[in-house]
């Protein structure tokens, strides 16, 4: 066992701390306040190669492996989470999902401008569409159909709480084909966005994260050629989860990053603020909370790197990427909190950063499997 990040881990980690800084901090009160979407600066992070990290250079991926991608989106995530997810999004859910179980034209054709993030110079992301209105936790319960018409298939059905909905060229969409198959009836197709049929709905008005995009997403009488579809028939709900298995170490990481940036900015702090004759860091009551701060964002470092790692190792990930997300954002949501009690009055404002760090950390114990799924998981796992 070895704790040393390599000379490439540590290049990466740098050049996603001053992408942060530079291009992310700029405006981030303004864009959570206006709900604008970053686009400017994920075409940025596409030229980095951020929106492709993993992906094999062969498919215009950047082949960089999943221990850097825990670092670049800790890194991005400490400043501007609208930004994190957007990209976790694309590389764990969308790219991973095609390069692993997509056809070698599925690859050719959508994998490459995903991994890109550009085509013909135009902003090009993916979206994951999972959760309906009535399915979120409960995913093998979709009503989305995806009937089986010979050479292709006819999609019907609402999308909820998309993440990049509105951005995103190509959906990855999980919908039932056969009922009384359960589970085993889903399927997982490639949608294009400006297809016939497809209608982005209204974007929502969100407490955190509110410059990623999140839209509901309808479809009525969409034509889907039966090569779109991702795996063999009825493999949607097991492409779902295993995706989502690692989507969930992305999401644990933008977790770890809204708690350390919430934590470094509240270390800042208490060391210029005085109170009592002193910085207040000198007191011990705000001493033992920086103590406690760093001790569990430490902890949920070393599980999202150790998950990671088992992802690049090719060996069962989906007990620790779920621990990593449940123990990484409920460890977001106290650090934040406890930030914003550090700053006091000022933590309440906006412009200093830590209140919108507090509401952006909420959504990471409920995306990509709120916090009692990852203990369903978990449970499971340890009790089989
Ligand atoms: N890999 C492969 N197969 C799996 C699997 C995995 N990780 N997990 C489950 N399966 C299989 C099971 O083996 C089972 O197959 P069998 O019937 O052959 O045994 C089948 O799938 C059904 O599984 P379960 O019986 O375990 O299903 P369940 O109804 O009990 O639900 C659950 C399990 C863990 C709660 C699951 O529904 C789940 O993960 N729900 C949360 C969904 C989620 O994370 N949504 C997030 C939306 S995406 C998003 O947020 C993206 C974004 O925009 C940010």
């Amino acid at each position: 066992m070895q704790f040393q990040l390599t000379e490439e881990q540590l290049m990466i980690q740098q050049a996603a701390r001053d992408f942060a800084r530079n291009e992310c901090k700029p405006g981030v009160i303004e864009r959570d306040e206006l709900q604008q979407f970053p686009k400017e600066q994920i075409l940025k992070l596409a030229e980095l190669g951020f929106m492709g990290m993993m992906v094999d250079p062969k498919y215009d991926g950047a082949g960089m492996d999943s221990v850097s991608y825990v670092l670049a989106m800790e890194e991005i995530s400490k400043i501007d989470a609208s930004v994190s997810v957007c990209m976790s999004v694309n590389n764990s859910l969308v790219n991973w999902g095609l390069e692993t179980f997509g056809s070698e034209d599925q690859k050719e054709k959508y994998l490459k401008p995903l991994a890109r993030g550009n085509k013909d110079g135009e902003l090009y992301i993916g979206a994951f569409l999972l959760s309906e209105p009535e399915a979120g936790s409960d995913a093998t319960s979709q009503r989305t159909t995806a009937v089986d018409m010979g050479d292709y298939y006819l999609v019907n059905g609402i999308k909820n709480w998309i993440t990049n909905g509105n951005s995103a060229s190509v959906y990855l969409v999980m919908a039932q084909t056969d009922l009384s198959k359960g589970s085993k009836g889903i399927n997982a197709l490639i949608i294009e966005k400006n297809w016939p049929g497809v209608t982005v709905g209204a974007k929502e008005n969100k407490l955190g994260i509110r410059g990623s995009d999140t839209h509901s997403i309808l479809f009525s009488d969409v034509k889907v050629p039966k090569t779109n579809r991702i795996g063999d028939d009825g493999f949607g709900f097991s492409f779902a989860m295993k995706t989502l298995a690692g989507g969930r170490i992305g999401i644990a990481s933008q977790a770890l990053g809204i708690a350390s940036g919430a934590y470094e900015l509240a270390l800042a702090y208490s060391k210029e603020r005085k109170a009592f004759g002193k910085e207040i860091s000198q007191h011990q009551i705000i001493q033992f909370k920086l103590a406690d701060m760093a001790t569990r964002i430490e902890a949920a470092r070393l599980l999202c790197l150790r998950a990671a790692w088992e992802k690049d190792q090719h060996l069962d990930y989906s007990l620790s990427s779920s621990m990593a997300k449940v123990y990484a954002s409920e460890t977001a949501m106290w650090v934040t909190t406890e930030a914003v009690q550090i700053h006091g009055g000022y933590g309440y404002v906006k412009e200093y950063h830590v209140e919108r760090l507090m509401r952006d950390a909420k959504i990471t114990q409920i995306y990509e499997g709120t916090s009692e799924v990852q203990r369903i998981v978990i449970g499971r796992q340890i009790l089989k």
